[in-house]
C-alpha cells in the first residue's frame, strides 16, 4: 500500500525537518506582532466558488458530497477562512488585526518538484490598514522568514507588482474591468503556455501578446513607490524586483501582488501574495469592509530550496542536531528490580527529565550500548545496591554511587540540568 499521489508519509527524520520550518515560521510571526489562528480544513466549497478564490484553484478543488448532501471542499488554501473569520468578529480585535496560520492545503495539482496534494502552508495577514507601510510590513515579514533558513538576496527574491497598474493599461485598451479577473489568469499563465495558446485566449480582449510583453518590459509601477521606499529604509531593498509580469493567479487580489522566487534553477513560487481589499467585504454582504493584505509560503518548495542552498542546509543540519536527546538511561542490572527502576523513571519524568530504559530483560553492555546510541548524558545502573544506585557519566565515564532519592540533585549539579 503507498500513499495516494502527492500525500506524504512524514517519518520521523522529515517531522523533525518539519518542526524546523514551523519553528521559524512561528518565530519570525511573532516578531512582526502577529498571532496564530486556525480554522476548519473542511468548508463549504461555496467559500470558494464565489467570486473568491477563482482562477486555477476551482478546478483543483477537492469536492465532494458530505452524508448531509452538503457541497464541500478541503481547502486549497486559508485566505478565504481567514477573511469570513475576521469578517464575522472583527469588532473584538484592535485593528490592524495581525494574524497567521500553520495549516494544511489540499489541491488536485498535477505533481511536480515543490508541488504536492497535501502541502503545509504558512499564511501572514494584516487585515484593517489599507496603506503601502501595511504592505512593507507583510513583505519584510517575508524577507526575513527567508533570511533565517540561512538565504540571502543571491538566493532569492521578491517580484513585486500592482494589479492598479493592469487595471490603468485595460481601460487604455478599452477593455472592461468585469473581466480584468479572466484577463490577468491569461497574463499569469503566459510564460509558461504555448505562444499560439496565448493568442487564441487573447483574442476576444483585442490585445496582442506584443503589447501586453512590451507593457511588461518597458512598464513602470508608481505605484510601487512608497512600499519600496519604505523596505530601503529597512535595509531590505535588494530583496525586491519591481516586475510587472507578476499579477497571481487568484481573482481576490485588488492591489499590490508578490511573488518569492528562487535565483537558481527552475523551481515554482517559494510564496505568494498580495493585497486584497473586497474580500471581506464580499463574505460579509458589505458588512465588514475592511481592507487586507498577506501572503502564503509552502513547505514543498522551501524544503527543496534549502537542500540546495549549502548555508541553508548547514543551518538544518545544526538545528537538527540539537534535537533534545535522552538525558537519562536506567540499566536494570538486576530484574528483580524492575519495579524501583519504574517507579524512579516515572518520578524523573514527572519533574521533567528525559528518561529511558529498556522494556525486557537485556544483558547491562547491551543496555550501556544502547544509552550511548540514544545520546543519554548519564546512566544510572539499578541492582543489588539499592535504594543505591550507581551513576556514570557516559562522556568520561565518571562513576558515583548515591541513594536514589538524592539522584535529580547529583544530576543537575553534576552538568545534566532539565531543559
Ligand atoms: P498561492 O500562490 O496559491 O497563494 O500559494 C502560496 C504558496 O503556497 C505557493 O507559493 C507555494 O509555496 C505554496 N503552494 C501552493 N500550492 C501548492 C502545492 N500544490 N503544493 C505545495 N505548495 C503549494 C495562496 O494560497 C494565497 N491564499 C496566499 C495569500 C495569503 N494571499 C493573501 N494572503
Amino acid at each position: 500500500m503507498k500513499t495516494l499521489p502527492g500525500f506524504r508519509d512524514l517519518f520521523p527524520e522529515d517531522f523533525a525537518r518539519r518542526r524546523y520550518l514551523t519553528g521559524l515560521w512561528r518565530d519570525t510571526a511573532r516578531r512582526y506582532g502577529f498571532v496564530e489562528f486556525d480554522g476548519p480544513t473542511l468548508e463549504s466549497a461555496e467559500l470558494y466558488r464565489k467570486k473568491n478564490s477563482g482562477g486555477e484553484i476551482l478546478g483543483q478543488l477537492y469536492e465532494f458530497t458530505d452524508k448531509g448532501d452538503r457541497t464541500v471542499a478541503l481547502r486549497p488554501e486559508v485566505t478565504p477562512t481567514l477573511a469570513r473569520m475576521v469578517a464575522s468578529k472583527h469588532r473584538d480585535y484592535p485593528k490592524p488585526i495581525r494574524w497567521f496560520n500553520v495549516g494544511t492545503c489540499f489541491r488536485y495539482e498535477r505533481q511536480q518538484r515543490g508541488r504536492l496534494r497535501e502541502f503545509l502552508q504558512f499564511n501572514c495577514d494584516l487585515v484593517g490598514d489599507a496603506t503601502s507601510a501595511a504592505d512593507a510590513e507583510v513583505v519584510a515579514l517575508l524577507i526575513d522568514l527567508l533570511r533565517s533558513f540561512g538565504l540571502g538576496p543571491e538566493d532569492f527574491a521578491i517580484r513585486l507588482s500592482d494589479r492598479s497598474a493592469w487595471h490603468d493599461f485595460l481601460t487604455l485598451h478599452g477593455v472592461e474591468h468585469d473581466h480584468a479577473g479572466e484577463f490577468l489568469n491569461i497574463v499569469d499563465k503566459m510564460e509558461k503556455m504555448p505562444f499560439e495558446k496565448t493568442e487564441e485566449l487573447l483574442a476576444p480582449f483585442g490585445i496582442p501578446q506584443a503589447t501586453i510583453q512590451e507593457f511588461i518590459s518597458t512598464g513602470r509601477i508608481p505605484a510601487l513607490d512608497p512600499l519600496l521606499a519604505d523596505l530601503e529604509a529597512r535595509g531590505l531593498r535588494a530583496y525586491v524586483r519591481p516586475d510587472l509580469g507578476v499579477v497571481r493567479g487568484l481573482a481576490y487580489y485588488t492591489g499590490v501582488v508578490f511573488e518569492a522566487f528562487a535565483l537558481q534553477g527552475n523551481l515554482r513560487a517559494i510564496a505568494g501574495g498580495g493585497r486584497y481589499d473586497r474580500l471581506l467585504a464580499d463574505l460579509s454582504d458589505g458588512l465588514a469592509d475592511l481592507p487586507a493584505v498577506g501572503f502564503g509560503v509552502g513547505d514543498a518548495v522551501l524544503l527543496e530550496l534549502i537542500n540546495e542552498i549549502p548555508a541553508a542546509k548547514s543551518l538544518e543540519a545544526s538545528y537538527l542536531k540539537s534535537e533534545p536527546p535522552l538525558q537519562v538511561y536506567l540499566v536494570i542490572a538486576d530484574e528483580s528490580h524492575r519495579s524501583n527502576a519504574l517507579a524512579l523513571a516515572q518520578q524523573l519524568r514527572v519533574t521533567g527529565w528525559r528518561v529511558g530504559f529498556p522494556l525486557g530483560q537485556e544483558k547491562v553492555g547491551k543496555q550501556f550500548g544502547t544509552a550511548e546510541t540514544l545520546g543519554a548524558s548519564h546512566a544510572v545502573v539499578i541492582g543489588a545496591e539499592w535504594p543505591n544506585v550507581k551513576v556514570k557519566r557516559l562522556s568520561d565515564r565518571m562513576e558515583q554511587e548515591l541513594d536514589h532519592a538524592t539522584l535529580a540533585i547529583w544530576l543537575e549539579e553534576h552538568g545534566a540540568a532539565v531543559s
